[in-house]
């Protein structure tokens, strides 16, 4: 160590306030170009994963090797010498008793804009909750200095509950999606980020013509690739059938193939959503076979929701490589249906995890994690209600999930959704280091939880799942690169913690005043809600097509 010191004394005394141990490789093949390249990250101790759905692995007191933001090695913790020769290290960190290193959370779900009002507003049904609450306060975002403070609060936040990577609808505007970027890029998260399109049915001063719109999606996308950054992809983002034109739909669908681009939007969300679109369609069989037709279900293509998917919708989507954004919270706040996991994962379909704030009311993956385990309780519930008995039967147990299962969700699922699967999601070689260190020492009021005489590795890290928080997290890594220790963000120029400061209450935003619908959208969503037999949701005829039919379009 004290050689290293000498050798670049002003780069070691940097790397190591934002690494724990980034000691000097004396092996060429690790001499990369760049100075912070030249460092390894070496952590001795317990990491838990699920690469399988299902089950909790655990590499107990393992020696993990991080270079260059990836995992270049994985040794017993009896080989720590070898290692350390290997790497040329003075020395390897060792974690405490009940420290726990597990892969970040990926939250294949959030409007960014929407965090501002999470936890209110939840008194309306979706369509009227959008033009109450949500499209007044993501217009407000035009003022720039605003958004630049909220994105900054927005990214600390999610990283402060262990959200390594996220899939973020921006706003309408342009502008302060750039903004939106730009804090993702300073703040060290992993993203996949799209500006929101919507050319119909939304406020007269949140709506873009079609050709603006499409014009703008695509200056979001050069934008966005031109920062060259690994850690941030662009995101075509119609923001669901009600508010797109068909042009605007195929058009955003080229732009997304023109630069392999990842897609995201709601489908088949909830009664007064899919009614809407009946409506406005009635030449598609579902919202599937509309996406279908517009050319937005790929292989990059990440669909909210989806409770109301029939089997053939689900098995189409799976075909097309489409995943679904399962939002459990949200469901329950504003959808009419359960999302059945273990139905949608057995029919072949990429399934992760959202938050989807602020329609969920938490940005807490953990608090999505407990949401998905009682959201598949529910179903057994509802499953023994309808058959009138009290024998819980196989078949009612089909879709109940445990913390495991959530887990898998909360990070190989997302993963595998955002097409990141080789990248992120577990612990192996070859992989990035995105990781959060968990800490089950936290005594008393200091944590969330207590820990008893006798209780094991496995039985901590459980409580640390069904009742650990943001405390819990002592330390976030991106790319092997630790971003947050304690409350310090250790890539922000300003350091400023997630806790308010007095600058932070002096901003404290102005919420726009939710708006009282309008008449024209409010009668569209009222007759979109109303049990009229023919604009009712009938999963079951929806099922009969074997296909999304590839109708014709009536615009
Ligand atoms: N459908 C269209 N827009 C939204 C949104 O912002 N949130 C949710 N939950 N559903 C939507
Ligand atoms: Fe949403």
């Amino acid at each position: 160590m004290a050689e290293a010191k000498q050798i670049m004394p002003d780069v070691l005394s940097i790397a190591r306030s934002v690494q724990p141990i980034m000691l000097k490789s004396n092996n060429p093949q690790l001499q990369l170009p760049g100075e912070e390249r030249k460092f390894v990250l070496v952590i001795m101790g317990t990491y838990y994963h699920t690469p399988t759905y299902g089950r909790l692995d655990v590499l107990r007191d393992v020696v993990l090797v991080v270079q260059e933001g990836k995992i270049v090695r994985i040794a017993n913790g009896h080989e720590e010498t070898e290692v350390q020769e290997e790497f040329g290290l003075a020395e390897v960190r060792q974690l405490k008793a009940g420290q726990y290193f597990m892969p970040g959370f990926i939250d294949t779900h959030v409007h960014a804009p929407q965090y501002q009002f999470t936890g209110t507003g939840t008194d309306v049904p979706l369509m009227e909750w959008l033009r109450k609450y949500t499209f007044p306060a993501e217009c407000s975002f035009q003022d720039l200095e605003a958004a630049r403070h909220r994105y900054s609060l927005l990214v600390k936040r999610f990283l402060a509950n262990g959200t390594t990577t996220a899939m973020y609808y921006g706003s309408l505007h342009l502008q302060p999606n750039l903004v939106l970027v730009d804090s993702i890029e300073r703040l060290g998260q992993r993203a996949v980020v799209g500006k929101v399109n919507m050319d119909r049915l939304s406020a007269d001063d949140y709506i873009e013509d079609t050709a603006d719109g499409l014009r703008d999606a695509e200056e979001f996308v050069t934008y966005t690739l031109g920062k060259k950054c690994s850690r941030i992809q662009p995101c075509i983002t119609p923001r669901f059938i009600p508010t797109c034109t068909p042009e605007l739909m195929k058009g955003l669908a080229e732009i997304a193939q023109k630069y392999g681009c990842h897609i995201q939007s709601h489908i088949s969300e909830c009664c007064g959503e899919v009614n809407c679109v009946r409506e406005m369609h009635p030449e598609y069989a579902s919202d599937a076979a509309v996406f279908e037709e517009m050319g937005l279900l790929t292989n990059r293509t990440v669909m909210a929701h989806g409770t109301l998917l029939s089997d053939d919708d689900i098995r189409h989507l799976a075909r097309r490589g489409t995943a679904v954004s399962h939002c459990p919270l949200s469901n329950f706040m504003f959808g009419d249906a359960f999302f059945m996991v273990n139905h949608a994962l057995s029919l072949g379909l990429k399934v992760g995890l959202g938050t989807d704030v602020a329609g969920g009311i938490s940005p807490s993956m953990l608090s999505a994690q407990r949401m998905a385990v009682v959201n598949s309780r529910c179903i057994r519930a509802h499953k023994l209600a309808v058959s009138g008995g009290t024998t819980v039967t196989p078949e009612m147990e089909k879709d109940v999930i445990t913390f495991k299962e959530a887990l898998w969700l909360a990070t190989v699922g997302g993963a595998q959704a955002l097409d990141l699967a080789d990248v992120v999601g577990t612990f192996e070689v070859g992989k990035d280091f995105d990781a959060l260190l968990v800490d089950t020492n936290l005594s008393g009021t200091s944590g969330p939880f207590d820990v008893f005489e006798g209780e094991d590795d496995d039985q901590r890290f459980e409580k640390f799942i069904n009742l650990g928080d943001d405390r819990n997290l002592i330390e976030v890594y991106v790319q092997g690169v630790c971003v947050k220790r304690g409350d310090e963000f250790l890539l922000d120029g300003s350091n400023v913690s997630v806790k308010a400061t007095e600058d932070d209450s002096d901003r404290i935003m102005s919420a726009p005043t939710p708006v009282e619908p309008e008449a024209a959208y409010l009668d569209l969503a009222h007759r979109a809600d109303s049990s009229d037999e023919a604009a009712s949701v009938d999963v079951g005829a929806a099922a009969e097509q074997s296909e999304p039919p590839t109708k014709r379009s009536r615009f």
